[in-house]
């Protein structure tokens, strides 16, 4: 029956005229993994703790199933496998992300792990080997605890912590690393982790998140221009973040300035100040959280001003685009007394209610949609609300709670995402490459392993953390091959 697959498969292939079906050759193909969400090996060697091995160890009821990254997929020891797994799927980009309290148990570069530094170098070495570019995430929710219990993220001096790590990390690494990401999704961060959704689990929306957004954008622009002053000379490589973009529709056209305001808060928080040309607060959040904070009874703004000279610190401190992005989201403005949490269901303090189209099909947990034609739109949106001349997708997936390796919904929505990927470079938006999340099943932070979007499915119950190759995986290692969008594969009724 496999050899029959095959066989039916490569003459589809081959039959079509597939010249408009091809990605520019130098498009990558990439998939993308996070230290936390892999590695184990939590206490090995000299590490240091991190604010979500606190969190697990002090709070497991957090996590849906109790569960843990103690030892997660073993990626600690099993690196080498993992480099295996992205030369099987064709890759030629592979994103992963440096723990920092693996990297400096300290949190600070007074100590540089021997066992940290070289697990990095082995994995970094053993990608090149093979031809796969690293890409390389340096900070994704994994915090050493040592600066959480001085305020983490909240505290402005973060921002010179967080620049010294960074010189760590570029000091051994920048020869041979070209794409750096300095922080994943840091709406996950901040909105996320003051709002009890993430390490570390703080409850602190008024402040909290707030504080903690700006610093995050100040630690990555101080570590762009460190980069592009002292690095970029010498290695030619860039810097960017990843942020996470959702797609807003508003559900009537008079939802259309809410909606407006929603991608504000929930992106352009993260994103306007460094991407737009005047730099910034996106204008009309600020000024709503202005007069919402007011409302409340404090005497300073919630979120804090950036000065003049922090504003243009900040501003164009990028190479690339780097966008998350899963799915879809309708806004509407909420009815008298309707209840909904912050942030996959609503917005309680715009008064605003997030829910599925009619027509998108959901997903395992029901805040996900399956609508691909919202990333062309992001794409699109992207391009003219920011200008930007390049943009990397960094993560582009499908969540499931499905354990087996039949995962054809992850498979079609891979082809209709990178069907609209070709759509969006046909337009001339300058997409560079496609990284698929996830390479494999991992800690799904607070879901702990109840959902899963990996390529490759792990066995949690065998030691070996063995990984095997869903269809998923089989349909995208053609597609990197052929380096062009294929038709589904006729599925095998055996
Ligand atoms: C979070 O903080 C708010 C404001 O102080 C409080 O009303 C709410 O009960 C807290 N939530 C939890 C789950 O502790
Ligand atoms: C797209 O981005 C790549 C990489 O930065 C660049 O070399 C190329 O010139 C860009 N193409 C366009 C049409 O802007
Ligand atoms: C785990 O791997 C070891 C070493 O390769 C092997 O000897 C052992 O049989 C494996 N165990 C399982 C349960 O597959």
């Amino acid at each position: 029956m496999a050899i029959t697959y095959l066989l039916v498969f490569c003459l589809a292939a081959t039959a079509c005229s597939c010249q408009e079906n091809k990605f520019p050759p130098w498009f990558l193909f990439g998939a993308a993994s996070a230290s936390y969400q892999i590695e184990g090996g939590w206490n090995a060697h000299d590490k240091g703790e991190s604010t979500w091995d606190r969190l697990v160890h002090t709070n497991p009821a957090a996590i849906e199933d109790g569960s843990n990254g103690d030892v997660a997929c073993d990626s600690y020891h099993l690196w080498m496998r993992d480099i295996e797994m992205a030369e099987e799927l064709g890759l030629t980009l592979y994103r992963f992300s440096i723990s920092w309290p693996r990297l400096l148990p300290t949190g600070y570069p007074n100590i540089i792990s021997e066992d940290g530094k070289n697990y990095y170098n082995n994995l970094i070495d053993g990608l090149l080997e093979k031809g796969i570019e690293p890409l390389v995430t340096m900070y994704h929710f994994d915090l050493p605890q040592s600066l959480q219990d001085l305020g983490g993220w909240a505290n402005p001096l973060i921002i010179d912590w967080y620049v010294d790590y960074a010189r760590v990390v570029f000091s051994l690494y920048a020869d041979r690393v070209k794409l750096w990401l300095t922080l994943n999704e840091p709406f996950g961060i901040c909105d996320a982790g003051y709002n009890l959704q993430h390490a570390p689990y703080l409850n602190n929306t008024d402040f909290g998140r707030f504080m903690c957004n700006k610093n995050v954008m100040l630690a990555h622009a101080k570590t762009w221009r460190v980069y592009d002053e002292e690095y970029k000379p010498l290695y030619h490589g860039k810097v960017s973040l990843s942020t996470l973009f959702i797609w807003y529709e508003p559900a009537t056209p008079e939802d259309q300035e809410l909606t407006d305001l929603v991608i504000e808060h929930w992106e352009g928080r993260y994103v306007h100040p460094i991407f737009s040309k005047e730099g910034g607060w996106p204008p009309a959040i600020e000024k709503f959280l202005l007069e919402d904070g007011k409302k409340k009874g404090y005497p300073n703004p919630l979120l804090p001003p950036f000065t003049d000279e922090e504003k243009e610190l900040v501003r164009g401190t990028y190479d690339f685009y780097g966008l998350n992005h899963y799915s879809s989201r309708l806004v509407r403005k909420a009815k008298p007394g309707e209840v909904f949490s912050w942030p996959y269901y609503g917005s309680p303090e715009l008064g605003v209610v997030f829910e599925n189209h009619p027509d998108w099909k959901q997903a395992a947990l029901n805040w996900f949609a399956l609508y691909p034609e919202g990333l062309l739109h992001q794409l699109r949106w992207l391009k003219k609300t920011y200008g930007v001349e390049e943009i990397l997708i960094t993560e582009n997936g499908y969540m499931d709670s499905y354990k087996g390796t039949d995962d054809w919904e992850r498979l079609g929505y891979i082809r209709d995402n990178l069907e609209q990927v070709q759509l969006a470079l046909q337009e001339g938006i300058n997409v560079t490459g496609y990284t698929h999340w996830t390479l494999m099943d991992n800690f799904e932070w607070t879901s702990g392993y109840t959902v899963n979007f990996g390529l490759y499915a792990v066995d949690f119950s065998d030691p070996n953390r063995t990984r095997t190759p869903r269809e998923s995986a089989k349909y995208y290692s053609q597609v990197t091959r052929a380096h062009a969008l294929l038709p589904l594969p006729p599925r095998d009724e055996a």
